[in-house]
């Protein structure tokens, strides 16, 4: 067996994998993502807890961010302060184990590729859509990283042109219009400003925008809330748009998306898919890669890091 680890902006998840991908114990912590050291304890004691109680072999860590091409540091994460964080030597000096440091999604991807709504392809895309988008290509089998390690960052392909700055320093990232970020910011223009589109968001929030959530906005909109199911609309539009140009570039058999928000299953994925499939220039005359919502939901990161620390 082999321990996962998923580090999100704002939580660690943990688990103890066995080599089918069944979970045999988990844990969590929150985490501020402000706080490096905080966060690097709280990725210890959850290490700590599963190690003390299982006999393991390995551990993998999914990060959200840049890890540079011998998977042991984090050299860059734009949603957690981490600047070149040695993650790899600080957990190997602790526990004595092997560990494999990867990017969040690619362990995602990985978990869906392995076990989950990829099982049946060789090629396949993954957006993670959360608190930043992220991306992973696993193309005939292979899990590609680039020659630095750091490819298939698709949430910080150009969707617009000049468009909002991203938490990367760029501007007009996908993931400043298609993340749950994005989400949640066109849910609290709903409450300060047309409040009679969002009853729903109005009412849970007793007005006050900053305590939109997106998980609100999946209910609202699954309730026919106007303003909530055109949010779902917008960021899944611009998730369609930005397929285009990678299924152009890779040809992949399906594009995988994965995060909370494909919970809201066609208000998001029924906007994304005419988007893409509108923005085929050989509509009708190729083969079109299927869009299809992530199986194994927030377990996907855990047991793909695990399954990758085996495969190591
Ligand atoms: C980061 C990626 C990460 C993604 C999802 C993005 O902002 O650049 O490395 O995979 O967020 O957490
Ligand atoms: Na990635
Ligand atoms: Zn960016």
């Amino acid at each position: 067996m082999t321990i996962g680890v998923d580090v999100g902006g704002t939580k660690v998840a943990a688990a103890v994998v066995a080599e089918d991908g069944t979970v045999v114990s988990e844990t969590r912590r929150d985490t501020p993502a402000d706080d490096v050291s905080r966060t690097l304890q709280m990725i210890m004691d959850a290490v700590e807890e599963l190690a003390g109680a299982h006999q393991v072999e390995a551990i993998g860590v999914g990060a959200a961010g840049w890890i540079d091409a011998a998977r042991s540091t984090v050299l860059f994460a734009p949603n957690i302060a981490w600047r070149n964080e040695p993650l790899r030597a600080e957990l190997a000096d602790k526990f004595g184990l092997p560990v494999v440091v990867e990017n969040d999604a690619n362990v995602a991807a990985w978990a869906e590729y392995r076990f989950g709504a990829g099982r049946d392809v060789e090629s396949m895309i993954m957006y993670t859509v959360g608190t930043g988008i992220g991306g992973a290509v696993i193309m005939e089998g292979q899990l590609i990283r680039g020659a630095h390690g750091i490819a298939a960052e698709l949430g910080h392909l150009t969707a617009v042109p000049d468009g909002q700055v991203c938490g990367c320093g760029r501007r007009g990232c996908l993931e400043q219009y298609a993340s749950g970020q994005a989400l949640v910011r066109l849910g609290q223009v709903a409450v300060a400003h047309v409040p009679a589109t969002a009853p729903i968001l109005t009412q849970l929030t007793g007005g006050d925008p900053e305590k939109v959530t997106g998980p609100m906005i999946t209910d609202a909109a699954r309730q026919g809330e106007p303003a909530s199911v055109a949010a779902l609309a917008d960021i899944g539009k611009w998730l369609g748009l930005a397929c285009v140009d990678l299924v152009q570039a890779l040809d992949p058999a399906v594009i995988v998306v994965g995060g909370g928000v494909v919970e809201a299953g066609d208000l998001l994925l029924g906007p994304a898919r005419r988007a893409y499939v509108d923005g085929m220039a050989q509509r009708g005359q190729l083969p079109v890669a299927e869009l299809r919502p992530a199986e194994m939901g927030n377990t996907a990161g855990v047991i793909g890091a695990a399954d990758l620390a085996r495969s190591r």
